[in-house]
């Protein structure tokens, strides 16, 4: 059988999620609230210590909400050039809220408080007007680096002097929790909104949430119903998110063990350079003479399957459906791959 480490979104339902949905009670929620969601919201409202949430569809569309909340028509909002936000869901800020990306070119490996610092432009009648400052952890492309609480801290207060709220793109904040010992509540207190998504580490089919404040929430709702993302009977599939959140979010530790040990064994294979993984996402820089397309086919050719980052960076992802042995197997083969080319 492929192990598949393309993405922590692979994951599929195990049967006790799939049972916990089969029994979800559910209700309409655009019309009344669906009971099963409403349960799911107040859980994620009080561990990231927030007001409220609402569950979306999709990360993307909880992130885009979160942007339409925050930000006017003709402003622009200030990201990491290489945050999902700007770089894998289309153009959805211009065409959704009508805000242009400002990007942040970081100087080291993510946006700092000094690199926003540098790309604020002055007020002027002439210049867009920035309207929202978004942050991402863990960051994907930095190969699932945990943004620390003085480097979000530094980069609040580089908002706040420019009068600007922080969106926090938390897809994977769950492992970022897990691997400092930080407690969601205290990271996300360094962000006014922040999105958590279910089908990643969790195990969850689909699912997102945004938490705020109750006056940004009831926002995200207009916009989640402008996006039409409304649901109804979607407790089905918030008891999946729950029972996500109820069981599977000890056992990320075993993720960011086996991304350790696929770093280890691949090592410096063949002149490769492996980005130490801090959570569940491993980075490998390909050496001169060799890229991503060929290696990723040469590994499927033995059922390993990896994500073609770049043409010279590959990615694996290590989830809750690859076990330790898969993971140290899928290492050994690419170590085996690198080391021949
Ligand atoms: C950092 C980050 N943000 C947002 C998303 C979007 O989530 P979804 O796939 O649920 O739309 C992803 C998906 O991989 C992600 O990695």
């Amino acid at each position: 059988m492929a192990i598949d480490l393309r993405s922590d979104t692979v994951t599929k339902p195990s049967q006790a999620m799939r049972a916990a949905m089969a029994d979800a009670e559910v209700g309409d929620d655009e019309r009344d609230g669906d009971p099963t969601t409403r349960r799911l919201e107040e859980r994620v409202a009080s561990l990231l210590g927030k007001e409220a949430s609402l569950f979306f569809p999709s990360g993307t569309m909880a992130n885009q909400a979160a942007v339409w909340v925050h930000s006017e028509r003709g402003t622009e909002v200030l990201a990491d050039v290489d945050a999902h936000i700007v770089h894998s869901e289309i153009a959805g800020i211009a065409a959704l809220s009508g805000a242009q990306v400002l990007a942040v070119n970081p100087t080291n490996t993510v946006m700092s408080a000094a690199d926003l610092r540098c790309t604020f432009r002055p007020r002027s009648r002439y210049y867009p007007a920035p309207s929202l400052v978004c942050v991402e952890n863990t960051h994907n492309g930095a190969g699932g680096r945990i943004a620390t609480l003085d480097e979000l801290r530094a980069v609040r207060m580089a908002a706040a002097e420019q009068g600007l709220p922080v969106h926090m793109d938390g897809a994977r904040l769950w492992n970022a929790s897990v691997a400092t010992g930080i407690s969601l509540a205290e990271i996300s207190e360094h962000a006014d909104t922040v999105m958590v998504a279910f089908s990643k580490g969790l195990g969850a089919p689909v699912g997102a949430a945004v938490a705020g404040t109750r006056a940004q929430i009831e926002r995200a709702w207009t916009a989640r119903k402008l996006f039409g993302g409304a649901m109804r009977q979607s407790g089905i599939v918030a008891a999946a998110a729950l029972y996500g959140v109820d069981h599977n979010i000890g056992r990320l530790e075993e993720d960011h063990e086996n991304a350790r040990t696929i770093a280890r064994i691949v090592g410096d294979a063949g002149g490769a350079t492996v980005v130490p993984p801090q959570t569940n996402i491993v980075m490998v820089d390909l050496p001169p003479g060799i890229n991503s397309a060929t290696v990723a086919a040469r590994a499927r050719e033995d059922d390993i399957w990896l994500s073609e980052w770049t043409s010279t960076r590959i990615r694996m992802v290590t989830h809750l459906d690859a076990s330790a042995e898969d993971c140290r197997h899928a290492a050994e083969t690419l170590r085996r791959i690198l080391s021949n080319a």
